[in-house]
């Protein structure tokens, strides 16, 4: 996707050897930043600290820091501990743990002397395939859009609400949740969409609506709280989120909050879909509720928050009074039953072993 007019990936190998450039997503939406990851220390501090964060960038991060540590070191040893600490650097997204276990079916059986080259190219594949994953998945993602305005007025327009940021921010490019929604505004479909703010990390109105508005699709910022009120009043047409894990079953994990969507969305009759490629689906699970760990962060993110002062300078603030604690739950699950579809690279099933399985009898 394109940023002031120059295309972008998320991530990218630097051209003056071996390190990695990512855009750092932490200074969003204020300045926009580049950072190059030149060893595995780096890729751990930026998968740990969201300078990338999003489940399949998360994924193709961890690739690039296996074959960063391999030409620093490329025993055993350094292999295992390599993966051992990437692994440990986020534990909802499965797509890390995904990306680790491609990396070490091409590494494990090689000689170390000949492991550097061969990360790197995986990593670039895994890279280059999520592109691919994610332009594919919009495509069948937007003809739900489609199907939407075909059946209305032509004047009308599509609304979407979505959560958090799955958009190209959160992949290598195109998005997921977004995925459709760019397809659907290159084809000339109108559609607007509502932007849930994310507390609170925000990641809603520092990334989604940074990136929509850099691609001029017309979007609404909300308080996370107004998607009920918007769903009784007729004013969302469907909800498009994306995921970080989900179960062989369908349950799916994804940023805190979510699950109060889906709530509304069903005492109101909205289509829930859930956006997702096939390695964000963890086929070891079965029940999400009972199995997926969920990321509990730091206190301060709910008690502080940063912004932009009317000086130019981005500083953060306290919310509360001094002392008072906090809980940080990152994510939530919501269960199967409530989502009436999962829109996949492969197409767009139930959310059920069934519908999944059926997509990927390969993988299943
Ligand atoms: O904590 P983050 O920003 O890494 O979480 C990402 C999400 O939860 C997104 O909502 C997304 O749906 C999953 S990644 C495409």
């Amino acid at each position: 996707m394109k940023v002031n007019n120059t295309p972008y990936r998320t991530i990218w190998p630097a051209s003056d050897g071996w390190a990695v450039e990512i855009i750092d997503q932490t200074k969003l939406p204020h300045h926009f930043e580049t950072v190059r990851l030149e060893n595995l220390t780096d890729s751990i501090h930026a998968i740990a600290d969201m300078l990338v964060r999003g489940a399949p960038l998360i994924g193709a991060t961890a690739a690039w820091g296996i074959a960063l540590a391999m030409h620093e070191n490329a025993s055993d040893l350094a292999l295992q501990s390599a993966c051992e600490g990437l692994y440990q650097a986020r534990p909802t997204a499965v797509n890390l743990r995904w990306a680790l276990d491609e990396m070490r079916k091409v590494l494990d059986p090689l000689d170390p002397s000949s492991r550097r080259e061969a990360a790197y190219a995986r990593a670039m594949e895994i890279t280059d395939d999520d592109v691919e994953i994610s332009s594919s998945l919009g495509e069948h993602g937007s003809k739900l859009i489609k199907n939407i305005w075909e059946g209305r007025r032509r004047d009308s327009i599509v609304n979407v609400l979505t959560h958090c940021n799955a958009g190209w921010l959160a992949t290598v490019d195109w998005g997921t949740a977004l995925a459709p929604i760019y397809k659907a505004h290159n084809a000339g479909i109108p559609v607007h969409v509502w932007v849930d703010e994310t507390r609170p990390r925000n990641q809603g109105a520092s990334l989604t609506a940074w990136e929509l508005k850099q691609h001029g699709v017309p979007h609404t910022l909300i308080a996370d709280n107004v998607g009920g009120h918007l769903m009784q009043h007729g004013k969302v047409d469907l909800c498009i989120t994306g995921t970080d894990r989900t179960t062989r079953t369908g349950d799916v994990c994804n940023k805190i909050g979510t699950y109060l969507k889906a709530l509304a969305a069903h005492d109101n009759n909205v289509p829930f879909y859930v956006a997702l490629p096939g390695t964000t689906i963890d086929w070891t699970l079965r029940d999400g509720v009972a199995e997926i760990p969920i990321e509990e962060r730091d206190a301060d993110e709910v008690l502080r928050i940063p912004g932009m002062c009317d000086d130019g300078v981005v500083r953060e603030v306290l919310l509360t009074a001094e002392g008072v604690t906090a809980a940080n739950y990152a994510f939530d699950v919501t269960p199967a039953r409530l989502v009436t579809g999962l829109i996949t690279e492969r197409g767009v099933c139930a959310a059920s072993e069934s519908g999944l399985s059926g997509l990927y009898p390969d993988l299943a």
